[in-house]
């Protein structure tokens, strides 16, 4: 079925309204960028080869978001507006025949299923083309639709090109269309330059393909959410906020507990297992996996993380690209960064960082301390206020812990060092020499005490 239909994306314009460096169409909403959401739509309806994005401002990295869905791209030279953009495609698409659809790349809550019902009453219509309208308490800014006794449309007018009367007309353009491929390409090329803008606009195809005698038909679509197209930063907050509340609810229907999910933001691609609990003002970002029965405290922070089942963290923790296993529990103000990996049942606590570093099996950490470039066995148990010293200004040096083995608070452990499995380090050390297994190491002054110093002092 999806087999005749291509669909066009268009993406090339700078977003002036955004007000921004970036293009408009790479600002991001729900964690992805506004294109990527169009294109996940756009790939429910059409296969990757019958997918094209127009690219022009910051082409490169618009084209690079878009590459791994495997779509293809067309340069629009100048940006002379929406109808000289799907013109740039004429050549590309020659011989895909059937339905062409277009959309804008600044539209991200489009659902598929909307787009399919694009298709399916354009197909059955028997019109030239069919766009998707809904009705706006506030219609500013959108193209007003003008139609006929029939309800087909005659005409789509621009906010700047409208009449106070058309003003008032509630009725607007998604700029969601599905065209018959032939009769657009043999009519776009009377596209004339408007008389306000100098652009070409793909919304005067309307009038000009009834002008030819054919039908246009609209598609209304009750919840206009879904149509929003993001021209500011206002309406991109908007937007997120949607995704957001959009994301929240799936999980939940999933069996994730998510408590004042309003504070919560959870990306679009992040997965959470049944019966875990999310707790307000968290952050679930980028690529986050977390299994079932997890707790994830308070204004927690996870990116790019990967958390087993029964995995526990606590409030104000931040965790990126990181892995906390099976009842393993982390924080509250905890920090595990670049690769670092607590181990099944391990505990890490307050103020402690973690950066590349392993913890194996039930092994403690559970307050103020920065390991990093270490290996730590099962079941060791690192003091408060243990350091180890990765860097010695120039390179970074490895640190591993024997399993069993207890470091005592305030130890300052100078790498590259190994300290054997079962073996002590006494609280207050300075250990730069290897300790071999089931070993004490001191390595700090004596303790000197002299009796009645107070008295011979004050004589
Ligand atoms: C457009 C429609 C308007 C509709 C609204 C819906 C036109 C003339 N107007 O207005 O009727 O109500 O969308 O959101 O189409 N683009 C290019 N090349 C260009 C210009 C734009 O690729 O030369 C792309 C932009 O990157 C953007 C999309 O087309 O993704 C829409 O452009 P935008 O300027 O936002 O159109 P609107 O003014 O919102
Ligand atoms: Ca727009």
């Amino acid at each position: 079925m999806s087999g005749n239909t291509t669909v066009v994306i268009l993406a090339a314009g700078l977003g002036t309204r955004m007000r921004s460096k970036r293009a408009k169409v790479l600002h991001r909403a729900g964690g992805l960028t506004l294109v990527e959401h169009v294109a996940a739509a756009a790939a429910d309806v059409a296969s990757p080869d019958r997918i094209v994005a127009v690219t022009g401002h910051q082409a490169d990295e618009v084209e690079a978001v878009l590459a791994p869905l495997g779509i293809s791209f067309v340069r629009q030279i100048g940006q002379k507006g929406t109808g000289h953009a799907l013109a740039a495609c004429r050549e590309k698409l020659q011989g895909f025949d059937g339905l062409l659809m277009v959309l804008y790349g600044d539209t991200p809550l489009l659902s598929p299923a909307t787009l399919l019902r694009l298709r399916d009453l354009q197909s059955s219509s028997g019109s030239a083309a069919t766009l998707i309208t809904t009705t706006l308490a506030d219609p500013t800014g959108y193209g007003r639709v003008i139609v006929n006794g029939r309800g087909d449309v005659t005409a789509i007018v621009e906010q700047k090109a409208a009449t106070k009367e058309q003003q008032l007309i509630q009725v607007i353009n998604s700029g969601i269309y599905c065209f018959r491929a032939d009769l657009l390409w043999r009519h776009i090329v009377e596209l004339q330059p408007n008389a306000a803008s100098g652009e070409l606009y793909l919304t005067d195809m309307a009038e000009i393909l009834t002008r030819h005698g054919h039908r246009v038909a609209a598609l209304h679509i009750e919840d206009p959410d879904e149509l929003l197209g993001i021209n500011t930063r206002v309406e991109l907050a908007d937007a997120d906020r949607v995704l957001r509340e959009r994301k929240c609810r799936e999980l939940m229907i999933e069996g994730v507990t998510i408590e004042r999910p309003e504070t919560v933001t959870i990306d679009m691609h992040v997965r959470v297992g049944a019966d875990t609990v999310v707790e307000p003002f968290t952050r679930l970002l980028g690529s986050t996996q977390i299994g079932e029965d997890c707790h994830i405290g308070a204004g927690a922070i996870l990116e790019s993380a990967v958390l087993a089942d029964r995995a526990v963290v606590a409030p104000y923790t931040l965790v990126a690209n990181s892995r906390i296993e099976t009842g393993a529990q982390v924080g509250p103000f905890a920090r595990l960064r670049m690769d670092a990996q607590v181990g099944p049942d391990a505990r890490v606590g307050n103020f402690v960082e973690l950066k590349k570093t392993k913890l194996g099996k039930g092994t403690k950490s559970q307050h103020l301390a920065y390991l990093g470039d270490s290996e730590i066995g099962a079941g060791a148990n690192i003091g408060a206020g243990t350091i180890t010293c990765n860097y010695d200004g120039e390179h970074k040096h490895p640190t591993r812990i024997g399993q069993g083995a207890f470091i005592g608070s305030n130890s300052t452990l100078v790498a590259p060092l190994e300290i054997g499995a079962d073996s002590y380090v006494g609280a207050g050390s300075v250990i730069t020499d290897a300790v071999p297994p089931k070993s004490l190491a001191l390595g700090r002054a004596r303790q000197v005490v002299k009796p009645g110093w107070k008295k011979k002092k004050d004589k």
